[in-house]
């Protein structure tokens, strides 16, 4: 069924676990990622980013979003990631969205202040949650190999905590997205997280925090972000890529048993769908392994 990303994230703030915020500008990776959400149990949130309409187009993303949601059994709440046009958001939430992620992350602070709080009077007209970001990854999402390294790297600018909480009280956001160390993209190397920073922001702002960045971060990092208030993780390149080294496995083993075998489009999708299914459901089950430790 398909539910609002405000109620999505107070069931993971009550539970001290962060839902999966895949994103999925494919068939396979919605399905998936839904299949994944009915097989765990755990609520998940299906993303599309206003970067990805070329690979799937708004609209196509909705209608497909909707009804994959409201024919399953799991919770599902169909979110818009890392969009910068107020007129993108509204044509999203006209398709149902029941999230948006409005995010003027890289203008200056009064103009994101000023279409943030525009953002939240339009979803919640809609009904719909809002997450906003604050601070800057220093790369933007769209899963292209050339981006990531580090966040020193990348010109990552740390989320301010007081800033942040004034963010907050200004913009009437649901979620706040931060920066405190992860990268979209491909780490070259280890990831330095500061949860000194994530922790100071939890002091300053009660509602529910975001990783993105989030694939490619160890276990242990995402249990001590977790802990430290992270309620939802935004994950996508290490899943497509896991996904693609699936499926050049398949055909390398054919074609390695039969060189003049045929390789069908479906047997590609196929591989695809199980290593994604299978992927999300592996990081559900982390995201929410500090379950029992809740107060
Ligand atoms: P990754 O590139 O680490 O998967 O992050 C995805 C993301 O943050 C989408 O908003």
């Amino acid at each position: 069924m398909l539910i609002n990303l405000r109620d999505a994230c107070a069931i993971a703030e009550q539970t001290n676990i962060a839902l999966a915020a895949v994103n999925t500008p494919s068939l396979e990776a919605m399905r998936a990622a839904v299949e994944a959400a009915e097989e765990t149990g755990y609520p998940i949130i299906i993303s599309h980013a206003e970067g990805h309409e070329s690979l799937m187009p708004l609209a196509v993303a909705g209608s497909l979003g909707v009804a994959l949601a409201e024919h399953s059994s799991a919770l599902v709440c169909l979110h818009l990631d890392h969009c910068e046009h107020l007129s993108y958001a509204r044509r999203a939430l006209e398709y149902g969205f029941t999230g948006v992620m409005f995010d003027g992350s890289s203008l200056p602070y009064e103009r994101n202040v000023e279409l943030s709080q525009a953002a939240a009077e339009m979803c919640s007209s809609f009904d719909a949650g809002l997450e906003c970001e604050l601070g800057s990854m220093g790369s933007r999402e769209c899963g292209a190999t050339s981006q990531g390294g580090t966040a020193e790297d990348a010109g990552a600018v740390y989320t301010d905590p007081d800033q942040a909480q004034a963010f907050v009280a200004a913009t009437g956001l649901d979620i706040l997205a931060c920066s405190f160390g992860t990268v979209h993209g491909l780490y070259r190397g280890e990831p330095h997280l500061s949860f000194d920073v994530l922790e100071q922001i939890r002091e300053r702002v009660k509602v529910p925090l975001v990783m993105h960045g989030g694939s490619g971060v160890s276990d242990d990092d995402y249990r001590r972000a977790i802990n430290a208030g992270i309620r939802k993780i935004n994950y996508y390149t290490y899943g497509v890529k896991y996904a693609g080294e699936a499926v050049r496995a398949m055909i390398d083993d054919r074609v390695a048993a039969n060189p003049n075998d045929v390789i069908y489009w479906h047997d590609m999708t196929s591989v695809a769908y199980v290593t994604l299914r299978d992927t999300f459901a592996q990081v559900m089950r982390v995201f929410a392994s500090n379950a029992d430790s809740a107060a």
